[in-house]
């Protein structure tokens, strides 16, 4: 324990630590979880980057999104690359970089969809696992990986910001990228998603009993990020890890 801090109260070269982040989407969770890696000199899994290729897998295959039968045939064995260093993002199909593409309205508005189906989560939870073990420090990010796919990380983390505060981070962010102005109708989106995403029957969307809540709704990013960080340190101090 003692050896992943040392004396001045930083993190040690060597040592351990899985962090795992979850909370709803327009929490700057992707932007901070990053940045949060980046300061502990770990690796960073964007699991939400991995069902957005698993959901253009799907859009791709032609399959009708009802069909969680079929959703499950599209996305079996599936051929995803996804790097785990902060620093540069790799996500590939089949060899094709697919980064830009993953974000983009289509995969958007089905990707709760293709990651409601049981057979997509076990799949891609099994890879999840695989790529932190592999990592040994990481800073993993998502939905349910404090509550199910790596429910023994050192620290677990739950971000959180009212809808309002998510969709307003998200219209200006569509705003500076062209994409126009609509608050309601991004505020609509918001709220849709948290409905699908906290009410699914498989891995729904909740904080772990045991994750620290940070509320976004009023902090900037450097704020957030001194306020990740002091959690890290103090669930390492306490034992939260060996
Ligand atoms: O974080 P994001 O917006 O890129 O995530 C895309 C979708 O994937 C979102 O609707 C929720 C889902 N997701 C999930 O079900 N489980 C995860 N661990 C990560 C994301």
């Amino acid at each position: 324990m003692g050896s992943l801090i040392d004396a001045a109260g930083a993190l040690t070269g060597s040592a351990k630590l899985v962090v795992a982040m979850d909370g709803p989407s327009g929490t700057g969770k992707s932007s901070v979880s990053r940045m949060l890696a980046t300061r502990l000199e770990a690796s960073y899994l964007d699991t939400g980057a991995m069902y957005r290729v698993a959901t253009l897998r799907v859009l791709r295959s032609g399959v009708d999104l009802d069909d969680a039968a079929a959703i499950a045939v599209a996305v079996k064995e599936l051929p995803l690359t996804i790097g785990t260093d902060p620093s540069r993002e790799v996500i590939l199909l089949d060899g094709e970089d697919v980064s830009g593409e993953i974000r983009g309205n289509a995969v958007t508005q089905a990707v709760s969809a293709v990651s409601a189906v049981p057979e997509v989560r076990e799949q891609l939870v099994a890879l999840q696992r695989e790529l932190s073990a592999a990592a040994g420090r990481i800073v993993v990010e998502g939905r349910d990986i404090g509550t199910t796919v790596l429910p023994a990380a050192d620290v677990k983390i739950y971000l959180t910001a009212s809808a309002e505060a998510r969709a307003q981070r998200r219209n200006a962010q569509n705003i500076a990228e062209g994409r126009g102005d609509d608050f309601a109708g991004v505020l609509a989106d918001v709220q849709r998603r948290d409905t699908l995403d906290s009410t699914r029957k498989v891995s729904p969307l909740r904080p772990a009993e045991d994750a620290e809540l940070v509320d976004t709704s009023d902090l900037n990013r450097d704020e957030v990020i001194d306020e990740l960080y002091r959690v890290v340190a103090a669930r390492i101090s306490a034992g939260g890890s060996q």
